[in-house]
């Protein structure tokens, strides 16, 4: 959501704060702000727009100081504008304070607040807390670290926080409930906060992951020290991160996603190193290898997710019950959460999320833990929440994913399901000697065939040409193809604001048919495979009612040719590798047609990367 940025040291903070900004846009990008501490004065510039907006505003001379913090905002409470953008400033003027998450109590303590003569500027939940912070520090007389921390004792809801007081200029504040905040170390004694590390990494590989409940004080004396809400000492662990700089620039593609879909023989194969071993004939995955007889004899398996890693989690469902034999259901996490589940001690749920951050996944598996269910995360950002909490799992080591629209994240959280599916299946014996080692054969072989799927985008781009400027579309698959064909519908809508729809292929007759003429095209993931003839009569069906069929084939397909407006061959390969690169024409074509429209790709209206409110 949104992105907070703070730094502490002796060199000058404006262009390491709106560096940073730049970094962390794609968690939000609707307004963006910064404060500085300059001689004793707060100096606070702020306004709608993108950082490049932000720039503009504050000028080419920048801002003066050595400590600072910025924000890029994602509205939650009062639309985008200049007075909602943070930073936000207490009544005094002394204190100023930018924040992700959601104060669910706000409206509680506003009334108090106004009750004792504060005045409010902005619609916003985060005001509140620097009036609160403020008014405390003046009632009880405590430093700013204290009154933060009585502040948050009274706070209901999520929080990243940094706060700056005029008057005790050689600090920074931080905390941290349920939404993300990392502190890096720099050489110098300088310090560093971001909502997650990629503004830190230029500067520092030495970082700190807060907890939850956790209060960071940043002092140019006496350097960083950690407490909790409930004033208990805690000892910053510091970690070094493995992330590279070259990770986070667009290595020479007109958008991160470009480069992210491009990125998949890559990220593919990280996915899988360490992990298959063909000419062993193996498959381990160290971060649930102690756990494995649990999976192994798991009687389900609940797998919980969002978005994307929702769709990812349907293939898990097919690839689990198909290879490992294990009934599985997959959940939405913001409905699992509000439901009273019945899952217990012998339930084993696999919680899958790219970021790691997202609110609702994160709850639903703290519902499925206190229930006593074994819980396994498969996340990609490495020291996120859900990783940290999960505590057994697999990283699918995709690196860093800044295209809002997810891409190569879906195909590592595919491949890591594959790997678990065959793993448990080999040790369960539902699949034998000679079929195991058929399919990791063939699984080594995918990152190759999806550079070969790669090959086929100037054939891809002709036709998003073609259909760049229909208003709907449907996406059509069976079996291992029906969650791609909901992801392919995805991509499209959210980066390109088509309407766009993914159905199961034999539900079309069951009312999405109505929807078809001749101005509607449909895309169908048609590869030979167990449910082709059925998939061809429905094409078929859309064809007599002249609806447009874009096809993602196998090579050398001929039946399916003669009746398509369009074919994108993709190479042979075993049903449940399907998804790894019928994917990938879909990501293509929804990318196309939204840089051919004029859409913002990278940062689509509405939405944000990392979703850390419910
Ligand atoms: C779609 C997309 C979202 C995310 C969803 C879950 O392209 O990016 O649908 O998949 O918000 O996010 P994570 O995987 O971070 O939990």
């Amino acid at each position: 959501m949104c992105g907070i940025v703070a730094y502490l040291g002796d060199k000058d903070a404006y262009p390491i704060l709106i560096n940073g900004l730049r970094r962390l846009e794609y968690r939000g990008y609707d307004s963006s702000g910064v404060a500085m501490m300059d001689g004793g004065v707060l100096n606070i510039q702020k306004c709608q727009g993108k950082v490049s907006d932000l720039e503009a505003h504050v000028g080419s001379q920048g801002m003066k100081g050595t400590a600072g913090m910025g924000h890029t905002r994602w509205a939650t409470h009062g639309p985008p504008n200049d007075i909602n953008a943070h930073p936000h400033r207490s009544t005094s003027g002394d204190l100023a304070l930018i924040h992700n998450g959601i104060i669910e109590n706000y409206a509680a303590i506003k009334e108090e607040l106004m009750h004792r003569g504060h005045t409010f500027k902005s619609d916003t939940d985060t005001e509140v807390l620097v009036h609160l912070i403020d008014d405390i520090q003046r009632s009880e007389g405590v430093d700013i670290a204290e009154a933060v921390r009585l502040a948050l004792v009274s706070v209901v809801g999520a929080y990243a926080i940094v706060v700056m007081d005029r008057k005790e200029p050689d600090l920074l504040v931080a905390a941290r409930k349920s939404s993300p905040l990392v502190i890096g170390i720099g050489d110098h004694g300088d310090h560093f906060v971001a909502s997650d590390a990629t503004p830190i990494v230029e500067h520092t590989k030495n970082v700190v992951y807060l907890e939850d409940g956790e209060i960071a004080v940043m002092d140019r004396v006496n350097g960083l020290k950690v407490r909790n809400i409930k004033n208990q000492v805690k000892t910053p662990f510091i970690q070094e991160l493995e992330m590279h700089l070259e990770a986070l620039e667009k290595g020479g593609y007109d958008h991160f996603m470009l480069k992210e879909i491009h990125e998949q023989p890559r990220s593919i194969r990280d996915s899988m190193r360490g992990r298959l071993n063909v000419t062993k004939g193996e498959v381990v995955l160290g971060g649930i290898k102690d756990h494995e007889q649990k999976l192994v004899n798991a009687k389900r398996i609940l797998i919980l997710g969002c978005g994307t890693s929702w769709h990812a989690g349907l293939v898990g469902e097919y690839l689990f019950e198909e290879l490992a034999r294990i009934p599985v259901e997959v959940e939405y996490a913001s409905e699992f959460r509000y439901r009273n589940p019945i899952v217990g001690e012998d339930d084993v749920v696999i919680a899958i999320s790219q970021s790691g951050e997202t609110a609702d996944t994160m709850a639903a598996i703290e519902l499925a833990k206190s229930k006593g269910a074994t819980i396994f995360g498969i996340c990609n950002v490495v020291g996120s929440s859900i990783a940290r909490v999960t505590g057994a799992g697999s990283y699918t080591h995709a690196g860093p994913e800044i295209g809002v629209a997810s891409t190569k994240a879906f195909t590592a959280q595919v491949t890591v399901l594959t790997l678990m599916a065959l793993m448990i299946g080999q040790r369960k014996g539902t699949i034998n000697s000679s079929q195991f080692h058929r399919l990791i054969h063939e699984l080594d072989s995918i990152p190759d065939k999806v550079q070969q799927v790669l090959l086929k985008e100037p054939q891809i781009q002709y036709i998003a040409d073609i259909y760049k400027d229909a208003g709907n579309a449907l996406y059509l698959g069976r079996g291992y193809s029906f969650p791609v064909a909901l992801e392919g519908a995805l991509k499209l809508k959210e980066i390109s604001y088509i309407h766009a729809e993914g159905y199961p292929a034999a539900e079309m007759k069951h009312g999405p048919i109505a929807l078809i003429d001749e101005a509607m095209p449909v895309f169908v993931i048609a590869t030979k495979g167990a449910s082709y003839e059925k998939v061809v009569s429905n094409i078929q069906e859309v064809k007599a009612r002249k609806g447009k069929i874009i096809a993602i084939v196998t090579e050398g397909d001929q039946v399916v040719k003669g009746m398509a407006d369009h074919v994108i061959e993709i190479p042979d390969t075993l049903d449940p590798f399907v998804p790894l690169l019928s994917v990938v024409p879909l990501q293509l074509i929804s990318y196309h047609i939204a840089v051919m429209r004029g859409c913002n790709v990278d940062q689509p209206r509405n939405l944000a990367k990392s979703v850390t409110v419910e």
